[in-house]
């Protein structure tokens, strides 16, 4: 067993996911996911494509390391995937799962790079959907028990854990709005999806200590709400659309509390599926919290009779990507700067866990794929977190996603977000200028780092 690398102080890596990469969905023991049941539904997904084989990476992901070397990462975050470790979602474990993640764990170690391995990025195993998924209380308890066996058989080895994935978009798309798996429509009455993966988190934080983890965090996704004008209306607006999805899944985290939802009829301490000790429970002390930013959100007073106290509404005049979502990054400047301002103490070291940006570049004759948009965004928003670091941000490291062009849930394989690009037909790899151009500045700012350049933050991190 090759022992785990020392991170740097500031840390350079990308990110992906196991139902996004991986395909072999019936292999060597793994049980249906709620993705698997969802992308089976006909006009769920963008021309009906499946993640069967996404990028194969289950058998390719030697290559994929391979890649990974050349770009000189310290970290790659990936999923375990829940049904792969655990078919029923309950019960014994399945071993050739967990084998799998062994190599890759092993050929990471090998290469240098450290991993750091989300829980939970979505695909809940299908039998407990069948007994009420997040909606259900005892899926929090299932959770902590996957947690525990992943981290009994590959904690000697792996020591950095995200228990999950932006639970804000997994409630608001897969329980309030259908979009994503499972599909539910339940606006507000998906609170319980909200809570129940806060206390899974709290309960997989306290079950990956107990196997020895040393570093723990939660991934959220992070939007400052801007609001549509001065107007008090649209100000308001933008609280309660705030308090959704940053105050929703950091307080309580953080802080030990729930948020004003005043806004949305609700009081805030009297939730009925909030029993007497969960706070304490999810508010374990964290090594580290992950920030998914790709874009501020504008926020508008509602319309009337709308369910909701808040409308989202377009920007005026700023570039899109492909999946017609605005360029600011000042944006995540912002988002680093509120977070270290407003939890101030309660706040531990951020990580940018994801970033990145959809384009569809086709390579051109010689098979090059140049994709200046992408440097463009990417080396915008590398410097808002330099901005947000001078500002007084504690920020440990930096992934991109994504490294492969992958299955981009609802929307399939249409949106393009990988430094390497992708023929879903060969499944040929090919590294974009993207690519080159992030192996070139990782390079330059570990050189810049021994002589204590910007990024260069103190403390200890493993
Ligand atoms: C998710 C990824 C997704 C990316 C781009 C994030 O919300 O964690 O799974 O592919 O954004 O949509």
């Amino acid at each position: 067993m090759v022992a785990t690398p020392r991170l740097p102080d500031f840390a350079w890596g990308v990110a992906t996911s196991a139902y996004q990469i991986e395909g072999a969905t019936a292999e060597d023991g793994r049980g249906p996911s709620v993705w698997d049941t969802f992308s089976a539904t006909p006009g769920k997904i963008r021309d009906g494509h499946t993640a069967e084989t996404a990028c194969d990476h289950y058998r390719r992901f030697p290559e994929d390391i391979a890649l990974m070397r050349d770009l000189g990462i310290d970290v790659y975050r990936f999923s375990t995937a829940w049904p792969r470790v655990q078919p029923g979602g309950a019960g014994p474990a399945n071993e050739a799962g967990l084998d799998f993640y062994e190599r890759l764990v092993d050929g990471l170690l090998e290469a240098g790079i450290t991993p750091i391995a989300t829980l939970y990025h979505w695909d809940l195993p299908q039998p407990l959907e069948d007994s009420g998924g997040w909606i259900d209380r005892d899926t929090a308890h299932r959770f902590a028990e996957y947690a525990a066996i992943t981290a009994e058989r590959l904690g000697d080895r792996l020591r950095h854990w995200i228990t999950l994935n932006e639970p804000f978009e997994h409630m608001a798309l897969g329980y309030a709005l259908g979009q994503h798996a499972p599909g539910h429509t339940y606006l507000l009455d998906s609170l319980p999806a909200a809570h129940h993966q806060m206390l899974g988190h709290g309960l997989a934080t306290l079950a990956l200590r107990a196997a020895g983890a040393s570093h723990v965090m939660l991934t959220n996704s992070y939007t400052p709400a801007i609001p549509f004008s001065g107007n008090e209306t649209d100000i308001a607006a933008a609280r309660d659309y705030d308090a959704l999805h940053r105050g929703l899944f950091t307080d309580p985290v953080l802080l030990g509390r729930y948020p004003d939802f005043s806004g949305f009829g609700l009081d805030s301490a009297a939730l009925p599926f909030v029993k007497d000790g969960d706070l304490d429970t999810i508010a374990q002390p964290l090594d580290g919290l992950g920030v998914n930013y790709y874009n501020p959100t504008r926020i508008a007073a509602p319309a009337p009779e709308t369910p909701l106290p808040f409308d989202i509404a377009e920007f005026d005049h700023v570039p899109t990507t492909d999946f017609g979502w605005p360029v600011i990054p000042s944006g995540m400047t912002q988002t680093l700067v509120e977070l270290t301002e407003d939890y101030g103490d309660a706040l531990p070291p951020l990580w940018v866990t994801e970033n990145g940006c959809s384009y569809d570049i086709a390579p051109d004759a010689e098979g090059r794929i140049d994709d200046r948009v992408r440097i463009d965004y990417l080396s915008a928003h590398v410097k808002a977190v330099d901005d947000a670091i001078e500002q007084g941000a504690d920020v440990r490291g930096y992934l991109v996603w994504s490294l492969l062009d992958n299955f981009e849930w609802a929307e399939g394989y249409h949106q393009r977000f990988g430094l390497v690009h992708v023929d879903f037909e060969t499944q040929a790899r090919t590294p974009k200028a993207s690519f080159d151009w992030y192996a070139d500045l990782i390079a330059q700012r570990r050189e810049g780092d021994d002589a204590g350049a910007p990024g260069d933050t103190a403390g200890d991190q493993h």
